[in-house]
């Protein structure tokens, strides 16, 4: 079974898809932290960020490496790296490009397709994974979203925040669509522990023999 876990940064997706994939036994996917690493790879080998047929062999050449919850690419770890306040600032100036978005779909579905998984990101239940058994767009209040990431990137005021995440909303827009079929979760005033809750009841519903661990 595929869990599509989509919606705009900061809506909770990582922390509960995480969570989620932890209590099924399912595999965790991380999309985003895919278009992060080409976009730090690029970055680091001076690819300009409007070419994208550059960007896009990159992509092809370094596959983004999953494995004991860290990632990989070009045989370096960037699980942190991938994270910094310059990252978040020009990684949808990546994720724009369709050639690039491409190749990483393309991962993404031979990641993603290899059984039971919770796949999060922006275009899983659209576009990645449309055949996802169970899909979820997770929204929030843009005051809270921008709380949300003050805990995860410490070295920035909310009020910075606050403006990357408009900027990013915007530029990511186009590439992010709830699905028809996607059940709408409003996180602004649930715990983490309500959302998960509420996944796992759909994915019982679709699948009345998963068990809790
Ligand atoms: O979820 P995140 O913040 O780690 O995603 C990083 C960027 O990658 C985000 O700005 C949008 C883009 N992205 C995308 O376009 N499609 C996805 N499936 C996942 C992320």
């Amino acid at each position: 079974m595929i869990v599509a876990i989509d919606g705009p940064a900061g809506a909770g997706k990582s922390t509960v898809a995480r969570l989620l994939a932890e209590r099924l036994g399912f595999r965790y996917l991380d999309t985003g932290a895919m278009y992060r690493a080409v976009t730090l790879l690029a970055l680091d080998r001076g690819v300009p960020l409007d070419d994208e047929p550059a960007l896009a062999e990159l992509a092809r050449e370094h596959p983004v490496e999953f494995a004991n919850g860290r990632v990989g690419i070009a045989g370096r770890d960037v699980t942190a790296a991938i994270r910094a306040p310059e990252i978040d600032r020009v990684v949808s100036q990546v994720a724009r490009h369709p050639g690039v978005r491409r190749v990483m779909r393309a991962r993404q579905r031979q990641l993603g397709g290899q059984g039971d998984a919770v796949v999060e990101g922006r275009d899983i239940g659209t576009v990645v994974l449309p055949e996802a058994e169970v899909k979820v767009y997770l929204v929030a209040d843009p005051d809270v979203r921008a709380r949300r990431r003050t805990a995860d990137r410490p070295g920035l005021g909310p009020d910075a925040l606050a403006t990357d995440l408009r900027l990013r909303d915007e530029r990511d827009a186009v590439n992010m669509e709830r699905a028809d079929d996607a059940e709408q979760i409003d996180t602004t005033e649930l715990t983490v522990e309500q959302v998960v809750a509420r996944i796992e009841a759909l994915v019982r519903e679709r699948q009345p023999g998963v068990t809790r661990r």
